[in-house]
């Protein structure tokens, strides 16, 4: 059992008045720049990593080449995501050797492995610092170290991952956008699938307080955020005040016109409350991603899903049925180890009879000290062929589906126009839209950050293409 998950306010207060004390001496036109890999919850923490940096009196850098400080966000949920991070954490020896005085660190979920701390020590003596993920607040600690000449320092919870985790409430936060926003509601998982390697590099689950979520939520509808995603590994078993429908309820209920969103879901969790507040309430955005794996029992088994692909696809066609044009999305592992073909066969069986928006196809990668990687893997060119069978059905399934919207009039938030003079933006469904507007128009009406209505004309797999009514 976590206890006294929340970082006591003195310590906050601690970082935030030594980020001032920091300023004189890190001296003025220095810039920091973060490399972010992976999930969300990875960029939000980034975004706070970046506001530290700011009040410590960096600026940001555009380019890795311009900063005095690089820190990388890593990831570990894939084995291709971790040598990405590696790869580009050799180019800094040549940053180094450039600028002396460079601070690099390394942190996020590779950093809370062991045997992926050593090598990264080993190979790269550059790092001046490697912070796990619960240590996002020490920041300036880091810093303030690195500076007076401390290297290859590691910061990292010393709890089992049985314990371990906190929630530090009250950092300063550096948006990348101006419109669009996350906000972590909860961190870690307690599901222990038997693939995934995040319950031992993010922690236990824990709730941030709802009046905290809201409010957060309240500050960036105030500041004119016009889709806010609420996220979790697992939102569904949000432990604040309230339950996680009434928490996204409430998230809803601020004046002005705004969506909310949600990542991610577990199908043995998502209730039915929960989808009668989305059919309810306009704000909360028509997009649900759940994650279904696999479709087939013997697989969900193992992987320790604890639901079955009937109770999979009876909670997918609830929730197509309640909620209109929703897009559903889902996440799945190709070549678990022990699938057989007939049993990935029903797994391509199941999502062509869902009907998924979008489909995210990973091959199955082992992770060290997670059951499945323990159990007899299945060799790299089945795995890797399976992945192009899924992948060709959903390009077809996800065009299919979209020619629901063609003759619709969807709301837009827009992203503006794009260098190549096209203007593009999204729509409740998470669907990328591209659209012309009428000869003449106010082009300011579709800036970056506004809803407009847009009729779509035609629909790809995973665009839709249209024309803007203002
Ligand atoms: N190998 C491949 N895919 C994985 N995922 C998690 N762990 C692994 C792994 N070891 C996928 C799951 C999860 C998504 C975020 O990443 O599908 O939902
Ligand atoms: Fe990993 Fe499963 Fe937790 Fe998702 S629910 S983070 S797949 S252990």
């Amino acid at each position: 059992m976590l206890k006294n998950v929340f970082v006591p306010q003195e310590e906050i207060e601690k970082e935030l008045s030594l980020c001032h004390q920091l300023r004189s001496v890190i001296g003025g036109g220095k810039k920091a720049y973060i490399s972010t890999f992976g999930c969300q919850q990875n960029e939000a923490d980034s975004e706070r990593l970046m506001g530290l940096c700011l009040l410590m009196g960096y600026g940001v850098a555009e380019k890795i080449e311009d900063a005095d400080l690089v820190i990388f966000n890593t990831c570990a949920i894939r084995e291709h995501a971790e040598l990405k991070a590696l790869s580009k954490a050799g180019y800094i020896r040549k940053l180094k050797e450039k600028n002396r005085s460079l601070i690099t660190a390394v942190c996020g979920c590779m950093a809370e492995q062991s045997h992926r701390r050593e090598k990264i020590l080993a190979s790269y003596p550059y790092i001046d610092f490697i912070f796990g993920t619960d240590r996002v607040h020490r920041l300036p600690s880091m810093v303030a170290a690195a500076l007076s000449g401390k290297k290859q320092q590691i910061y990292v919870s010393n709890l089992p991952h049985s314990e371990f985790g906190v929630i530090a409430e009250g950092l300063p936060v550096r948006r990348e956008s101006g419109f669009r926003g996350w906000v972590s509601i909860m961190y870690g998982c307690n599901n222990f699938c038997s693939y995934c390697v995040v319950p031992y590099v993010r922690g236990r689950e824990r709730s941030r307080r709802s009046e905290d979520v809201l409010a957060e939520v309240k500050a960036l509808v105030d500041a004119g955020y016009k889709d806010i995603t609420l996220l979790g590994q697992n939102v569904n078993s949000y432990k604040g005040d309230y339950s996680f429908p009434e928490l996204l309820r409430r998230a809803a209920s601020f004046e002005g016109e705004y969506w909310i969103r949600f990542m991610t879901s577990h199908p043995k969790d998502a209730s039915s409350e929960l989808v009668e507040a989305m059919a309810e309430n306009p704000r909360i955005a028509p997009h649900f991603h759940l994650p279904m794996q696999s479709g087939d029992n013997r697989v969900l088994s193992l992987m320790n899903r604890r639901y079955t692909r009937e109770q999979y696809m009876e909670k997918a066609a609830y929730i197509k049925d309640r909620v209109k044009d929703i897009a559903l999305s889902s996440d799945i592992i190709c070549g678990f180890p022990t699938e057989t073909e007939a049993e990935f066969d029903r797994t391509v069986d199941a999502v062509d009879k869902v009907g998924f928006d979008m489909l995210f196809t990973f091959v199955y990668s082992p992770r060290p000290g997670t059951p499945a990687a323990e159990m007899e893997q299945i060799d790299h060119k089945v795995k890797t062929d399976r992945f192009a069978r899924l992948s060709a059905l959903e390009n077809r399934r996800a065009e299919e589906l979209n020619q629901r919207f063609v003759g619709q009039t969807l709301r837009v938030l827009s992203d503006g126009r794009s260098e190549d003079g096209i203007f593009r933006g999204r729509t409740g469904h998470n669907k990328i839209i591209s659209f012309t507007l009428p000869e003449g128009a106010d082009q300011g009406k579709a800036a970056a950050g506004s809803f407009i209505d847009v009729k779509v004309r035609s629909a790809a797999a995973y665009t839709l293409e249209g024309d803007a009514l203002i």
